[in-house]
């Protein structure tokens, strides 16, 4: 028998118990165990939930009892999170989490001590909710050169689109929405402006190219800036609008690394992504393009993840599984002024002629409304900047810029 401890008892949290119980059968026939969950550890009165026998308020009880190997760790945020976390390795325990500000900021620290203590910190659910997507990357795909990963790593903002720009929601609603069906974080700010895909693209650069990358250097832009006017020149023209994580190899060995908007050709399998569906691509050199595809977020989706590293632990009894890598570095994440992209600009109607002399190539989108869209060649950012720098000086008024993928 495998004794467990939740600590944190909300969405994600009582989400894995349920799926403990629910599936028992299952932890058995892949482990040959039961799995017992010992303790909660949560400070909300949960004296109606039917596990109110297992609630300590206190997690050294965790901490001191021999029995428990395996701490579930769905607290969130960084605070409490990250002292249990601690202590728990440092007692010998295994920690399995989902929590995503936890890994991208102090994952690499975390993940030390783990090695240290020869047991294993795994996060399976902190990217792509449900979608199995860190093992197939530092397992399966292993033997690969990881060119670029990029993906719709956030369920929220892409209901939010998915409702606003296909079925004419409104923003407000939309998000209500993604909040009642358990999506959006606590803060949904963090959603809405990028920084819970920041927090993921982080953790995927980490186990892709091997170096920590710190969310603090990732550029990062939400969906704030996305009008109708956008998606309905990019519906008119073959393409959709996403938020996207990237983290893209350089041939320095440098990164890219950024989230913001794109526009998607239509035709490419991740344009489909919709709702809170999550879709992952990984671009190898022997792999070629893969995509992962599930429910992004969402209580028994977090779960499965959660559970299956929980299995994974209890099948390697006394090994350490845990996929490492090494300290970041200030000048590891290139300027994105010197990527190479095409963007999307959408400008007045009536200075749509100005904009063209100075974007000759620039492919013209129409006019929707009053204003005229284009998407220019693919051109250094830097001179992108500098050519629209000199158009606003003259007084063009750039209304959209959204890098293509
Ligand atoms: N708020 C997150 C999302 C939850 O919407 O994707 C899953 O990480």
């Amino acid at each position: 028998m495998i004794k467990i401890a939740i600590l944190g008892f909300g969405n994600i949290g009582s989400g894995v118990a349920q799926a403990i119980e629910l599936n028992q059968d299952k932890i058995v026939q892949a482990t040959g165990e039961k799995i017992e969950l010992k303790y909660i550890v949560d400070i909300a009165d949960l004296s109606a939930s039917p596990y109110c026998d297992r609630v300590v308020r206190d997690f050294a009880v965790v901490e001191q009892d021999p029995e428990i190997s395996i701490v579930v760790e769905t607290i969130g945020g960084q605070r409490v999170a990250y002292d249990y976390t601690r202590r728990a390795l440092l007692a010998g325990k295994n920690v399995v989490t989902s929590n995503k500000e936890l890994v991208s900021e102090k994952g690499y620290e975390l993940q030390q001590i783990a090695k240290e203590k020869g047991v294993n910190y795994l996060f399976e659910a902190a990217v792509g909710g449900g979608i199995p997507i860190l093992r197939p990357l530092t397992q399966c795909l292993a033997i690969n050169h990881i060119r670029e990963i990029y993906g719709i790593l956030n369920g929220t903002t892409n209901y939010i689109l998915t409702r606003m720009f296909g079925e004419n929601a409104g923003f407000e609603e939309a998000l209500r929405e993604a909040q009642a069906l358990g999506y959006a974080e606590a803060n949904p700010q963090a959603d809405i402006d990028g920084i819970d895909a920041c927090r993921k693209i982080a953790i995927l650069a980490d186990l892709a190219f091997g170096v920590n990358v710190s969310p603090a250097q990732i550029y990062t832009e939400g969906i704030r800036r996305i009008t109708v006017a956008d998606t309905e020149f990019a519906r008119q023209n073959g393409y959709v609008v996403k938020l996207l994580g990237r983290a893209v190899k350089r041939a320095d060995g440098k990164i890219y690394a950024l989230v913001a908007p794109h526009l998607i050709e239509k035709t490419r399998p991740i344009a489909a992504v919709s709702g809170v569906f999550n879709g992952i691509c990984v671009n190898g050199d022997l792999v070629g393009e893969t995509m992962f595809y599930g429910s992004g977020a969402g209580k028994l989706p977090t779960a499965s993840a959660v559970t299956g590293d929980i299995l994974d632990i209890v099948r390697r009894q006394g090994t350490c599984c845990t996929a490492s890598w090494s300290e970041g570095r200030a000048d590891y994440v290139a300027d994105l002024d010197e990527m190479n992209l095409a963007y999307f600009i959408r400008v007045h109607a009536q200075d749509a002629v100005r904009f063209q002399k100075a974007f000759p190539d620039a492919q013209p989108f129409g006019i929707c409304g009053d204003s005229a869209g284009f998407l220019t060649e693919v051109l250094p950012t830097v001179q992108v900047n500098s050519r629209l720098e000199a158009l606003s000086s003259k007084g063009v008024e750039i209304l959209s810029k959204i890098r293509k993928l």
